[in-house]
């Protein structure tokens, strides 16, 4: 396959492959506007590339997903958050050196300004932690005085203090919610252990760490990581694009992410599951609902993967064990594995390629490490950084790049003159 050929009454234009190491290769319509007087229309973006990108691949009919080429099974069998963190971002495994310099700088910045902790105590209790979090991660470029778009040797520094401060203003979210002491990060602690201890230590006692739930966490921040051009990331990309520093670029993907479709979808599963362990189990009374159309089944279908998410098969694994290990029998993992296998062998949802996505197990995991519902998509948002981070830098380095500006269809009045107020 070669270049397009786009013909429209006189106008005959060639549209040039931009070809892919893997996956779909795309057609180059930047001239198609000029040459034609009209624009595509792709609702969602489900057909359009916004971009080059040399980060994450997926393939949505095979279920596979590689950061950088390395395939998500490998890296969450094998690897720390901390490698994979550092493999998104630079695109190459650390070795012991840089892994440990990585670790280093961003113990750095895990202490977060003591004024910044006032920002949570002025929030109404029962607020949702991702807004806050949205806000403290905005609030951070506050304490900073350097834009790494205009300095670019503070580049590494904005990547390493956003990894640092996020869990830390991630944990003092919920920390003022439940009204407990604020704790500080320590730097013999490891990324997730530190995240632990002060989402759930108190200063009155050393903290119990859980060896299962440590290395739980660990995979589930793995699985999160990246995910090409998704909702939030493209956010991020299209806030950087206008030469917003990289913080309030990735504030803005907060925000995004907080959608029930998209990683509020973690929430809204146990939210599900807990309606229907309510309504006695039910399971096969809310299919039908959801066949209806009265309700979507939360943790099912994908944009691009129309096969098993590859992170829903690893995320069951550890459900299973977690939820057993922490609370023997779970009525809401019953609930959920027969809402698997009934959706599964529906042909409702066979014919619309519905299986589960990275979603559907998770939420229950984190349930069972003792995060309250509004915490989970809090959780994903950790995993996502170093991706969001990875993305603004390789757009920021793209000598190509022009800020994000989409066109319309426009279908309003045509044009009409002003009526007086006493006429109308
Ligand atoms: C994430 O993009 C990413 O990579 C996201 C993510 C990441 O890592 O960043 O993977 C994380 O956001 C995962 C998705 C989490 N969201 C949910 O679990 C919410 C439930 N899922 C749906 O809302 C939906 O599947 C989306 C939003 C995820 C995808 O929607 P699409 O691609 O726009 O698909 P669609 O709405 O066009 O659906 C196609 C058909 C429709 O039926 P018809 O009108 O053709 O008859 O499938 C149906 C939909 O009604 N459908 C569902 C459904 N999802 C799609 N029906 C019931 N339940 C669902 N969950």
């Amino acid at each position: 396959m070669g270049n397009a050929v786009f013909t429209h009454g006189a106008v005959r234009l060639e549209l040039p492959m931009v070809r892919a190491t893997a996956g779909n290769n795309g057609y180059d319509i930047t001239k198609l506007l000029a040459r034609t007087g009209e624009t595509t229309y792709d609702i969602g973006f489900g057909s359009t590339a916004a971009c080059k990108s040399a980060i994450t691949f997926i393939d949505g009919e095979a279920g596979v997903l590689r950061y950088r080429g390395y395939p998500i099974e490998q890296l969450a069998e094998k690897a720390s958050f901390m490698e994979v963190a550092y493999l998104v971002l630079y695109g190459e495994l650390p070795n012991a050196e840089q892994l440990d310099y990585f670790n280093c700088a961003i113990n750095g910045y895990h202490l977060i300004d003591e004024r910044l902790k006032e920002m949570f105590r002025s929030a109404p209790r029962r607020s949702h932690p991702m807004p806050l979090l949205a806000a403290a991660i905005n609030s951070l470029s506050t304490f900073v005085y350097t834009n790494p778009l205009i300095d670019p040797t503070d580049l590494d520094g904005a990547t390493h203090r956003l990894m640092g401060a996020v869990p830390t203003l991630a944990a003092y979210g919920y920390k003022n919610s439940i009204g407990q002491p604020m704790l500080y990060p320590l730097d013999s602690e490891s990324y997730v252990e530190n995240f632990i201890r002060m989402s759930f230590g108190v200063p009155s006692r050393p903290y119990p760490f859980d060896e299962e739930i440590i290395k739980a966490l660990d995979v589930l921040l793995i699985l999160h990581a990246d995910h090409e051009q998704n909702c939030s990331t493209s956010t991020v990309r299209l806030v950087g694009s206008s030469g917003a520093n990289v913080y309030v670029s990735v504030a803005a993907g907060v925000n995004a992410l907080s959608g029930p479709l998209h990683g509020g979808a973690n929430q809204a599963v146990l939210e599900m599951l807990a309606h229907i362990k309510r309504d006695g189990g039910g399971v096969n009374r809310f299919v039908e609902k959801v066949k209806q159309r009265e309700a979507k089944l939360m943790g099912f279908g994908h944009r691009i993967y129309k096969n098993y998410d590859p992170r829903a098969a690893i995320v069951k694994q550890h459900a299973d064990a977690i939820l057993r290990h922490r609370t023997g029998h779970d009525e809401l993992l019953d609930i959920a594995l027969t809402l698997e296998d009934t959706a599964l062998n529906d042909p409702y949802f066979q014919e619309r390629k519905l299986y589960p996505n990275v979603d559907f197990y998770t939420g229950l995991i984190y349930q069972a490490m003792g995060f309250p519902v509004d915490m989970f998509t809090v959780l994903f948002a950790i995993g996502r950084l170093p991706g969001w981070i990875a993305h603004w830098r390789e757009q920021a380095a793209d000598p190509t790049m022009k800020i994000g500006r989409p066109r319309q269809i426009y279908v309003g009045q045509a044009k009409r003159d002003f009526v007086p107020l006493d006429q109308r």
